[in-house]
């Protein structure tokens, strides 16, 4: 069986979705905040997970074996020699490389952009600007508010992000009409 690692640092609704997801994985879920509520999620999920300080990424890298370590919310920046003991994989609210770094959906919104979306990337030392596995767009209308805006990323990264990680444990080639049914990305049917 495949084994993966997911790393937040706060809310772990991706966390969520790709528990749901992947039904013949091993997930591990990892957070550097012990108060992170993605660790209450990990709880009620029965999913094993274990706070585990910055500091100490290093050796638990060292010593634990992942097939992919998916970054989702984990708000730090890792080392290069984090980096390299393992497959990091990021989830970002933006269509990268526009938007990187914090509240990118915001800063997406307020600049008046009319196509944001959701980018799956590998993880460089390189803040947000690893190559891109995966994108899906998401248009922002006149009269969008940045609720709807903010929700409707959320939705599309739920949907999306799961799917890549399928696919990456696969080895399967795929583009992003494939992702999420190869319809508008609505995600009603799923
Ligand atoms: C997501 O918007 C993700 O794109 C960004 O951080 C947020 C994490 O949300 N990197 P959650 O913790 O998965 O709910």
């Amino acid at each position: 069986m495949k084994k993966i690692a997911v790393m937040g640092s706060g809310n772990g609704s991706n966390f969520e979705a790709i528990v749901n997801y992947l039904k013949d994985v091993e997930i591990t879920c990892l957070s550097d905040n012990v108060n992170a509520y993605i660790l209450e999620r990990a709880k009620r999920l029965d999913v094993p997970f274990r706070y585990l300080p910055f500091e100490e990424n290093a050796s638990y890298f060292a010593s634990h074996n992942f097939d992919l370590i998916v970054l989702a919310g984990y708000m730090q920046i890792l080392p290069d020699e984090v980096l390299t003991l393992g497959k990091f994989i990021n989830i970002h609210p933006s269509l990268l490389p526009a938007f990187k770094g914090k509240d990118a959906i915001q800063r997406a919104f307020l600049a008046g952009v009319k196509v944001s979306g959701v980018t799956v990337h590998w993880v460089t030392g390189d803040v947000d600007g690893g190559k891109i596995i995966a994108q899906y767009p998401v248009l922002i209308g006149n009269t969008t508010h940045i609720d709807e805006f903010e929700a409707e990323i959320h939705k599309i990264e739920h949907l999306l992000y799961p799917v890549v990680i399928d696919k990456i444990l696969k080895d399967e080639v795929f583009d992003f009409q494939d992702l999420i049914g190869g319809c508008g990305g609505c995600g009603k049917c799923h």
